[in-house]
């Protein structure tokens, strides 16, 4: 499967990069088995996300699925938010290779993580989100 017209868009142009100095949720996550690595930064007020980056460390397909679910997630509440998941986002983006399903995994690790660093930062619970795994490529 080659990939979408919408995968390549996101690839080259891609939305939300960066790192966001005064995010309210910041969480990264690897991958052991290629050693991408995705940082996704959420701005949150009031239980909104109004804005979301990412920087990522990774091939193509990482780039425009963390470039996809970061325009996924801004304007939707935090529960809203645990409904982009790898495949909502592989979808958005008019599929993916098998061999890249695990790229929009991370993105949807990525943006759980950094909700629930948001969550912990204001002692909140966040129903029906878990604690991330713990990935060996933080550092
Ligand atoms: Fe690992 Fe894409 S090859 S995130």
């Amino acid at each position: 499967m080659e990939y979408s017209e919408k995968v390549m868009d996101h690839f080259i142009n891609p939305r939300n990069v960066g790192e966001m100095e005064d995010a309210s949720g910041v969480g990264t996550v690897g991958n052991v088995q290629c050693g991408d690595i995705m940082r996704v930064y959420l701005k949150i007020e009031g239980g909104v996300i109004i804005d979301a980056s990412f920087k990522t460390f990774g091939c193509g397909a990482a780039v425009a699925t963390s470039s996809m679910a970061t325009e996924m997630v801004k304007g939707k509440t935090v529960e809203e938010a645990l409904k982009v998941t790898n495949k909502a986002v592989a979808e958005a983006l008019g599929g993916l290779p098998a061999v890249k399903a695990h790229c929009s995994v991370l993105a949807e690790e990525a943006l759980q993580s950094a909700l629930w660093d948001y969550a912990q930062k204001n002692g909140i619970e966040i129903e029906g989100l878990e604690e991330p795994k713990e990935t060996p490529h933080e550092h």
